[in-house]
Order: structure tokens, then C-alpha cells, then sequence
């Protein structure tokens, strides 16, 4: 009687010991920013049942989506977060821009306007009832560790209030495409034409007939070029990219090595040569920008790196803090939606994770590998020809299903079609067969 008694007694301790760790929905976990990263990951932890706060520092999901005609700070005073510019259109095509369980719009352009798809994230959020539980006009301004436990502070921008919370969880989906980075060239402050970073940059009306320097050669330097040579007098495209594009580009449209000097009407560029110039574009990419993390974190943050970091998202010094959309050279949506789903299994208990030697042990070689090809450590966010690789070892290691090897596959010749022509790359529609292969067209006119 006593004997059985007690192994009951032991049986319940062993079956609430294995309930406790299977049902995790007690965990409190703060989500920061309603971009796509923090939408998606608050759609899983609602379908997994797991509490969470979104905090949003403006009054809008959407994050760098959501166009604003202004520049410098918004009405309440709060830098304005988008570099959405006007004409935007994707640079991926329509599957690479999914979001899982929630196709975009039959009847849309295979590479939609950013006004389009910002209306797609906005039903996204209504879709999954995520809007009720956004914490809107919540800034947060610090996030410490103390006592085993995530000190997360907030401030309404409007009353000024202050809020500190505790947290188990806290995931950081604030993007990384708002901060400018500045070139700061000698001799900027004698020039008398404007300058502005892509930041900044919204439509390419002031730029008619018009003499511009267009700074960089990464998306937005393409793409805002072309945009502006298209209605600019002369288009100067400074840049040491090394990337072979064959695009047809306008008698206009002059390439030219880096930047030198600026004197009051133009530019000295290193090999000697000189223009004349009104404006000029700053396409020079943004920095990482956490101003809110404590040193208590535990990471090496720099303008251009976030280390160390486990699968492109845990801090392995605390890893109960995740960064989503911390990834360059990918299809952004289909990784930010594999990211939460990997975050949220964790956070439900489906698998856990290495042991912090071996975490370290796993990102140290990913730094060896770059380190010996003469890569600098900003080349440690860059997934490019990893991308599908990534989804694999991410699905492998927490059972979620896997981004199919189709999304990676359209991206590669979307990039080969961006090499051959910029401005004809968007006329192909891709059209997903199954998890390994798709079909490309050339599109028929819509009208849009
Ligand atoms: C001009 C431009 C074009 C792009 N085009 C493409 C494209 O064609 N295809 C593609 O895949 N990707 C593109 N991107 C990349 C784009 O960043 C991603 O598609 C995606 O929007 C990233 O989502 P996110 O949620 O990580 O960040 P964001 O969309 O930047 O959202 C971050 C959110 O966090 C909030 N926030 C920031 N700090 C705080 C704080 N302290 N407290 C509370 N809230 C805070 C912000 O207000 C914002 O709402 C583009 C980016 C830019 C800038
Ligand atoms: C160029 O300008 C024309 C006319 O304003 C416009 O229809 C077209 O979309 C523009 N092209 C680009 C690449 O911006
Ligand atoms: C966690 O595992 C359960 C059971 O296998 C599964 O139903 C659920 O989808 C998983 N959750 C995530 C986020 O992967
Ligand atoms: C395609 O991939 C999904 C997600 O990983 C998987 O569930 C499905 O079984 C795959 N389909 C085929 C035909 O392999």
C-alpha cells in the first residue's frame, strides 16, 4: 500500500515534470517591432497557445513597408523608421515574397508595388487577428538581463509613460534598414547641391533634368539609379562593386570609381576625374541599430555585425533573446517566417537547443570559413548560396517544416535575370510546380 502509494506519488512528479516542460505556454515572451518578423512570430506563438506582447513604437504593422512621404521624424517626434520610397516595386518575385499559409493576391504583378505589398502584411495581420494584441506607440528603450530575467522597458510616445516588464523570451524583429550608414567623404560640407542617403529618398521628381551622383552599388543603389536616370540629365553611378551587370544602361547613365573628395560644385573621383553635379544619393546601405540592449545581453554589436549569434538568430550568450531578419542575400519573408516558426518551437519546448560551448564551437567555424577567405566579419549575416542549405539545417534541427528548395531555386535565376537586364528582370512571372521546381514566364501587361 505505502510502496504503491509512493510510486504514484513519484509518477505524478514525473508526468508534471514532463507536462511543465511540454506545455511552455506560461512563458512570457515580448516580441519588439509588428514588421514582418515580429507578425509572423506572434502568428505562431498564438497558434502554439503561448502568451507574448508586441511592443511597436509608431501606431502601424508593417515596418519599413508602410510609405511615408516624409522624412526626419514623425509626429510624435520619433525618427521616421521606413525607406520605402514611392515607385518601389519587390526585387523578388511573388513566391519569394510569400508569407506561409497566406498566398498575395492572384490578380497582382509578379513583382508587386510596395504599396501592394504592404497591404498584403496588413491583411496578414488581420488574417491571423494579431492587430488586438499590438502594443502600438510603445517604444522600447531598454532591455536588460538581471536575476535570470529579461528587464524590458517601454515608453508610450505619446504620455511619456514608462513601463518596465518581466520577460522569459524576448525576440527583436526592429529590422536593420533604417539606420543610414554615411559614407562621410572629405569635403561634403563645402558642397552647395544636396545630399541625402536612400533613407530618405522617396520619388525622383526633384531629380528632372538634373546632374546626380548616385553612391553604391547594392539594391538601392540599382534600383534608385535607374529610377533616377530616368528622368535626370546625367546619372553618375560611383561604385567599386565587382559584379558583372550587362544591363543596356543609357548613354546618360556614366560609371565611375569611389568618391575622392566633394569641392563646392562636384566630385573628384580616385582616378583623377572630376564632375559637375546638383544632387547627390547616398545609396551607401544602413548600420545595425540596438539602442535599447544593455551590455547584460552579452553581444559584440557593431555598425555592421551582430555576433555571436547560433543560426543567424539566437544570442548564444543569452540564448532566450532571438533576432529575426538578422540575414543578408536571402528571400527576407520565407527566412523571417522559418525564423519564427524555429523561435516559437523552441520557445514551445520541441527541441532545445546546444550547449553554449557548442553554439560557440558552431559559429566560431562559420567565422574560420570567412576569416580564411579574406571575408570581412559583416560577411557573418550573408546567407547567399547558403540560403537553401540554411532552411534545411533549421528544419533538421527543430522539426518545422522546410522553406522548399523551390524558393531558393527562383531566387538564383532571379538573380541571373538581374545580372542580364535590370530593367527587363521583372517582366518574368515564376510559378511554384512543386517543393523542387517552377516554371517562368514573361508576363502579360496588367494593368497597375
Ligand atoms: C527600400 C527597401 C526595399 C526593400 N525591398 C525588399 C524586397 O523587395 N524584398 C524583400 O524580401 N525585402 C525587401 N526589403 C527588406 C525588408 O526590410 C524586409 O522585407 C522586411 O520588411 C523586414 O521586416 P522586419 O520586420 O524585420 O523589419 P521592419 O519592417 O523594419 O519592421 C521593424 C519594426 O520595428 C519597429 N521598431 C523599431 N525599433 C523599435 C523599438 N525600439 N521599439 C518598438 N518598436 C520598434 C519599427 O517601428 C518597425 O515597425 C526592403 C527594405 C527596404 C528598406
Ligand atoms: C520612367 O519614366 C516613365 C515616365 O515617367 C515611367 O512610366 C516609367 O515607369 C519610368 N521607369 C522607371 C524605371 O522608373
Ligand atoms: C511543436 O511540435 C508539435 C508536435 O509535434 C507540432 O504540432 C507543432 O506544430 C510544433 N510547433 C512548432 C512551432 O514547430
Ligand atoms: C513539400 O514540402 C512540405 C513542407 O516541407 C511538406 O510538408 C510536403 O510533404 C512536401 N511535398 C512533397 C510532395 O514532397
Amino acid at each position: 500500500m505505502q510502496m504503491s502509494r509512493s510510486i504514484f506519488l513519484i509518477c505524478a512528479f514525473c508526468l508534471f515534470g514532463v507536462i511543465a516542460a511540454i506545455n511552455n505556454s506560461s512563458q512570457r515572451v515580448c516580441i519588439i517591432g509588428a514588421g514582418i518578423a515580429g507578425l509572423s512570430t506572434a502568428r505562431y506563438l498564438m497558434e502554439e497557445g503561448i502568451q507574448f506582447t508586441v511592443l511597436e513604437a509608431t501606431k502601424y504593422v508593417g515596418g519599413t513597408w508602410r510609405y511615408d512621404s516624409r522624412i526626419g521624424t514623425d509626429e510624435n517626434g520619433l525618427p521616421l523608421h521606413t525607406s520605402m520610397y514611392k515607385y518601389l516595386r519587390t526585387n523578388l518575385p511573388k513566391p519569394a515574397m510569400e508569407l506561409r499559409g497566406f498566398p498575395l493576391p492572384q490578380n497582382i504583378q509578379s513583382f508587386p508595388s510596395g504599396q501592394v505589398y504592404y497591404d498584403y502584411i496588413q491583411s496578414y495581420a488581420e488574417h491571423f487577428n494579431l492587430i488586438d494584441d499590438i502594443k502600438f506607440l510603445h517604444n522600447v528603450i531598454s532591455v536588460k538581463r538581471i536575476d535570470n530575467t529579461w528587464k524590458v522597458k517601454h515608453k508610450h510616445v505619446i504620455s511619456g509613460k514608462e513601463f518596465e516588464e518581466d520577460y522569459d523570451f524576448v525576440i527583436i524583429g526592429t529590422g536593420h534598414h533604417s539606420k543610414p550608414n554615411m559614407p562621410n567623404i572629405p569635403g561634403e560640407n563645402l558642397f552647395k547641391g544636396s545630399i541625402i542617403h536612400s533613407h530618405d529618398y522617396r520619388v525622383p521628381d526633384p531629380y528632372k533634368q538634373r546632374r546626380v551622383l548616385v553612391i553604391g552599388a547594392g539594391p538601392s543603389g540599382m534600383d534608385i539609379g535607374l529610377e533616377v536616370c530616368n528622368v535626370s540629365r546625367r546619372l553618375i553611378h560611383s561604385h567599386h562593386s565587382n559584379i558583372n551587370y550587362r544591363t543596356p544602361f543609357p548613354s546618360h547613365y556614366i560609371k565611375k570609381p569611389d568618391v575622392k573628395e566633394f569641392d563646392e560644385t562636384g566630385v573628384y573621383f580616385v582616378d583623377g576625374t572630376f564632375e559637375e553635379l546638383d544632387d547627390v544619393i547616398y545609396c551607401t546601405g544602413f548600420e545595425y541599430d540596438y539602442p535599447f540592449l544593455d551590455e547584460s545581453c552579452g553581444l559584440d554589436i557593431a555598425k555592421h555585425s551582430v555576433v555571436p549569434l547560433y543560426n543567424y538568430v539566437v544570442n548564444i550568450k543569452q540564448p532566450t533573446m532571438m533576432f529575426l531578419g538578422l540575414v543578408v542575400r536571402a528571400c527576407l519573408p520565407p527566412a523571417l517566417d522559418a525564423q519564427a516558426r524555429y523561435t516559437v518551437a523552441l520557445i514551445k519546448g520541441n527541441f532545445t537547443l546546444p550547449s553554449k560551448e557548442n553554439m560557440m564551437l558552431d559559429w566560431q567555424h562559420r567565422w574560420n570559413v570567412l576569416r580564411s577567405l579574406g571575408k570581412p566579419l559583416s560577411h557573418i549575416h550573408f546567407l547567399g548560396e547558403k540560403e537553401d542549405e540554411y532552411y534545411a539545417g533549421l528544419t533538421k534541427e527543430s522539426g518545422i517544416d522546410r522553406v522548399p528548395p523551390v524558393i531558393y531555386k527562383i531566387r538564383a535565376c532571379d538573380t541571373e535575370a538581374k545580372l542580364e537586364n535590370l530593367y527587363t528582370y521583372r517582366s518574368y512571372t515564376y510559378t511554384v510546380l512543386n517543393n523542387e521546381s517552377f516554371h517562368r514566364t514573361v508576363e502579360k501587361k496588367l494593368d497597375q
